[in-house]
């Protein structure tokens, strides 16, 4: 049985992904940061040495793009050398490594979805600390995987899905930004996109991109349309404003859509569209958030 030692097992994306880990009957052993801080290099060599996995899938981040700002320390410890540390002790023991990046990495200046190849220019701190973990893991010697996803929400974490709905049943309008351009991306559909790249996995050391995709972007206006239509809170108005009119620490990327064709053609993965898969979040999580 392969042995998967999943890292960020606690958060939005993490708890999706050890569901559909077990799913697959692998060996699961889950870390978070109460029992293991990746920025500490003795505590992952330690811990990867003694249960020595196939695989370490990397979920855990520094996820406060704002607070990343003003606390470059610890999103670089956690998106910096918290993967470099992973990375040395995937070495050390042959583990390979499948470690979540970002959209983030991109500056938004393209107006066609971004490939892999493109080059990458991040414009807030948490994008830069992202971008040097993803350095820091292709120059490590270790076997990796590299996804890139964007606007990710699901069940367990703090995402625009479960803030619009909060909002909206406390407020008549709601004010959403019309000019950023992305991808909405329900955590379950990378979550299993994981497990099948294991199952195929062609042992190459690749960047992907990966999102819910195949009709076309979004805005987050848009999108937020779409929660209340989906979740039908539609007594609440959604009104576009630019973002100048949303002031926030941190810049975002205007435009940041990925192209998904990579993974497609390696490992026949395509996800759902965005439309389809919020209407099965709705469908899993019910109508109302609590
Ligand atoms: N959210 C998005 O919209 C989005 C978009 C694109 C890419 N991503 C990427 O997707 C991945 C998953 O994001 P997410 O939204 O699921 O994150 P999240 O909900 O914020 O979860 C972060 C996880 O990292 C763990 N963690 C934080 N610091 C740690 C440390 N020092 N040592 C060990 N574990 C630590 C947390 O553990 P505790 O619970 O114990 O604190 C938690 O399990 C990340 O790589 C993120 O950069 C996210």
């Amino acid at each position: 049985m392969l042995k998967i030692a999943l890292i960020g097992s606690t958060g939005m994306l993490g708890i999706d992904v050890n569901a559909a880990l077990k799913g697959v009957n692998f060996l699961v052993k889950n870390f978070n940061s109460k029992n293991l801080d990746i920025a500490n290099s003795e505590a992952v060599n330690s811990a990867v040495e003694s249960f020595k996995p196939d695989y370490i899938v990397n979920c855990a981040a520094y996820t406060n793009v704002d607070g990343a700002e003003t606390d470059k320390e610890s999103a670089d410890a956690v998106n910096n050398l918290g993967v470099q540390n992973l990375a040395d002790a995937a070495l050390n023991t042959g583990a390979r490594i499948i470690h979540i990046s970002t959209d983030y990495v991109f500056d938004g200046t393209k107006k066609t979805p971004y490939n892999e190849d493109d080059e990458t220019n991040p414009i807030n701190e948490y994008g830069f600390s992202k971008l040097r973990g993803e350095e820091a893991l292709k120059n490590s010697g270790a076997s990796y995987i590299i996804l890139r996803t964007s606007w990710l929400y699901g069940k367990n974490g703090k995402n625009f899905v479960n803030t619009i709905l909060k909002l909206a049943d406390s407020q008549k309008k709601i004010e959403v930004v019309d000019d950023q351009f992305g991808s909405p991306t329900y955590t379950k559909d990378i979550a299993y996109a994981i497990s099948e790249i294991i199952i195929k996995d062609n042992s190459k050391n690749e960047i992907y991109h990966l999102t819910n995709s195949s009709d076309g972007h979004t805005t987050w206006y848009k999108f937020a349309l779409e929660i209340v239509n989906v979740f039908k809170r539609t007594n609440c108005e959604i009104i576009p404003v630019s973002s100048d009119k949303s002031a926030r620490a941190a810049r975002r990327p205007v435009y940041s859509v990925l192209d998904n064709a990579k993974i497609k053609e390696d490992y026949g993965i395509e996800l759902r569209s965005w439309k389809d898969a919020l209407k099965k979040y709705c469908n899993d999580i019910g109508y109302f958030i609590v």
